[in-house]
C-alpha cells in the first residue's frame, strides 16, 4: 500500500511521475457514479423527465462516450462542442443546443446534424431558425429561455437569472405573446417549452420555486390567451458542489424533491398539466470527479509576511480562483503521513500578482520537486484552460477501474505555434 495520497485507488505520486505535471486526472467510476444517482433518484423516480449534462463543464469524445452510456443527453453552448458530441457520434436527437449568441452558421450546423432542441435565447434568433429550417426542409423543436427574475445566492459572475443578465429572453409579457404567436405560426418551428437557469453553485433548493411559479404564470396566460399547451420545462442546472469550505454536496434529490413538488404543485394549482421536466446539471457530475496535480518549485519564505510556494501550472489550466475568487483544497501527495506545521499559499507560475490556487493552506516543510494534489477540479478546469504566457495545456488522465489511460495529450511548444504564420516581409 502506498504512503503517497491515493485517488481512486492510484498513487498520484507515481501518476504525476508517469504523466508528467501539471495533470488532470479524472475518475470515470466516480462520472458515472453520480450519473446513476441522477438515474436512481431523479430520472427513475419520476415519470416524464430527463437529464442532460451540461457539457461545458468538462468536454472530451471520451467524456461524450461515458455520458451517452449512462443515458444522459449533452447541453452543449458553442460549435465547438456540438462538433465534439457530433466526433463521438453522440446521439443527437439528446442534444439541446443554448447559447445566447449563436451564429447563423452554429444554427446551420445544429439543424444539419438534427440536435433535439434549440434553446431560443433573443428575439432574432426565431427568424434565423425559422428562415434556416425552411430552406432545409426540417422542422425544429425550440424552447424559448426566461430570465426569470431570480437571483441566486452565487458568485455575480454566475448569476443568470437576474432580470439585469445577458442571458434569455426578458420577461415581458405582451413582447413574449407575440414571440410565441410568431412561433406558433410558423410550420417549420416546435415550439416544447420554456427553459431557465438562475445560476451555478447553488445550495439553496427553494431558489427554483420562484423560477417555476414564474413559468406557471405564464403558462397559464399563454394557454388563455395562445392556446399553447406547455410540454416541457426545462429548470436548468446549478447544483453546487464543496470545494473548501462549509459548504456541503448535497444529493441531486435534495434538489430535483424540491424542484418535482414544486411544479406539481404550481402547475396543477393553476389548472395546468406538469409539464416535462429537464435537468441540466454540470458541475454536480464532474466536478469532484477530477484533481489536478503540480510540482513544486520554487519556494519563497518572505519573513513575517508569507510562504509562497510556485507550481508548474496555475491560471492557465486553473482560472477559477482568479475570475471568481474560488476557494480549492489541497494535499501534498508524497507527504500525506507527514505533519501539517507550516501554512504556504501556492501560487500559479504566471506573470500575474492574481495567479494564487490557494491561499494559506496548512502544509508539512515543503521541499521543491513535492507534488501538489488540487481536490474537486474536474469541472471548469480543463475546459476554461488557457494558454497564456504560451504555457502548453496539460493532458487529462481518465482512471477507470485499475486503467489509466490518456484521453487528451499534453500540448507540446509545437502546438502551441500550429496556427501562426509570419509574413514574407518579416522574414529577411
Ligand atoms: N445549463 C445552462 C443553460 C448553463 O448556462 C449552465 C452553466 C449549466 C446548465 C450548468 O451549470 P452547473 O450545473 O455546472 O452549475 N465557469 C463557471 C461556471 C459557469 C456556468 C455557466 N453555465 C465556474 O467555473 O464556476
Amino acid at each position: 500500500m502506498s504512503t503517497n495520497y491515493c485517488f481512486q485507488g492510484f498513487d498520484t505520486v507515481s501518476l504525476a511521475k508517469d504523466y508528467g505535471t501539471p495533470l488532470y486526472v479524472l475518475s470515470e467510476d466516480m462520472i458515472r457514479e453520480k450519473c446513476r444517482s441522477v438515474r436512481e433518484s431523479f430520472l427513475n423516480v419520476y415519470s416524464n423527465t430527463e437529464a442532460v449534462y451540461a457539457s461545458k463543464a468538462f468536454l472530451t469524445k471520451a467524456m461524450c462516450k461515458i455520458i451517452e452510456s449512462e443515458g444522459l443527453g449533452l447541453d452543449v453552448v458553442s460549435g465547438g462542442e456540438l462538433f465534439t458530441a457530433k466526433e463521438a457520434n453522440f446521439p443527437m436527437g439528446k442534444v439541446i443546443f443554448h447559447g445566447n449568441n449563436k451564429s447563423l452558421e452554429e444554427l446551420e450546423m445544429a439543424i444539419d446534424y438534427g440536435v433535439g432542441r434549440i434553446v431560443v435565447d433573443f428575439e432574432e434568433e426565431i427568424g434565423m431558425i425559422e428562415s434556416l429550417a425552411k430552406a432545409k426542409g426540417k422542422k425544429v423543436n425550440c424552447l424559448f429561455r426566461i430570465t426569470p427574475s431570480i437571483e441566486g445566492k452565487t458568485h455575480k459572475y454566475i448569476m443568470t437569472g437576474q432580470k439585469d443578465s445577458k442571458f434569455g429572453i426578458p420577461l415581458e409579457l405582451e413582447s413574449l405573446k407575440a414571440l410565441v404567436d410568431k412561433t406558433l405560426k410558423s410550420p417549420w418551428i416546435t415550439l416544447q417549452g420554456f427553459h431557465f437557469h438562475i445560476g451555478s453553485q447553488l445550495f439553496e433548493n427553494h431558489i427554483y420555486d420562484g423560477a417555476i411559479q414564474v413559468i406557471g404564470n405564464l403558462a397559464k396566460e399563454l394557454k388563455i390567451h395562445q392556446g399553447m399547451e406547455l410540454q416541457e420545462l426545462n429548470v436548468g442546472g446549478g447544483f453546487g458542489i464543496q470545494y473548501r469550505g462549509d459548504q456541503k454536496t448535497r444529493s441531486i434529490s435534495f434538489f430535483t424533491e424540491v424542484i418535482m413538488k414544486s411544479v406539481k404543485n404550481t402547475f396543477e394549482g393553476l389548472g395546468l398539466s406538469v409539464p416535462r421536466i429537464i435537468i441540466e446539471p454540470g458541475r454536480w457530475i464532474v466536478g469532484e470527479a477530477g484533481i489536478t496535480l503540480y510540482t513544486i518549485g520554487a519556494i519563497k519564505k518572505i519573513p513575517e509576511i508569507r510562504t509562497y510556494a510556485s507550481v508548474d501550472g496555475g491560471l492557465p489550466d486553473n482560472p477559477r480562483p482568479a475570475l471568481y475568487g474560488a476557494k480549492y483544497d489541497g494535499v501534498i501527495a508524497n507527504k500525506v503521513q507527514e505533519e501539517k506545521t507550516e501554512v504556504a499559499t501556492i501560487a500559479g507560475k504566471c506573470c500575474e500578482s492574481g495567479d494564487i490556487l490557494i491561499w494559506d493552506l496548512k502544509v508539512p516543510k515543503l521541499d521543491s520537486g513535492d507534488v501538489l494534489a488540487v481536490k474537486n477540479t474536474g469541472a471548469y478546469n480543463y475546459s476554461m484552460a488557457s494558454q497564456y504566457n504560451k504555457i502548453p495545456k496539460p493532458g487529462v488522465v481518465l482512471l477507470s477501474g485499475r486503467r489509466a489511460n490518456l484521453i487528451v495529450k499534453r500540448e507540446t511548444y509545437s502546438d502551441l505555434l500550429r496556427n501562426e504564420e509570419v509574413p514574407g516581409h518579416l522574414e529577411e
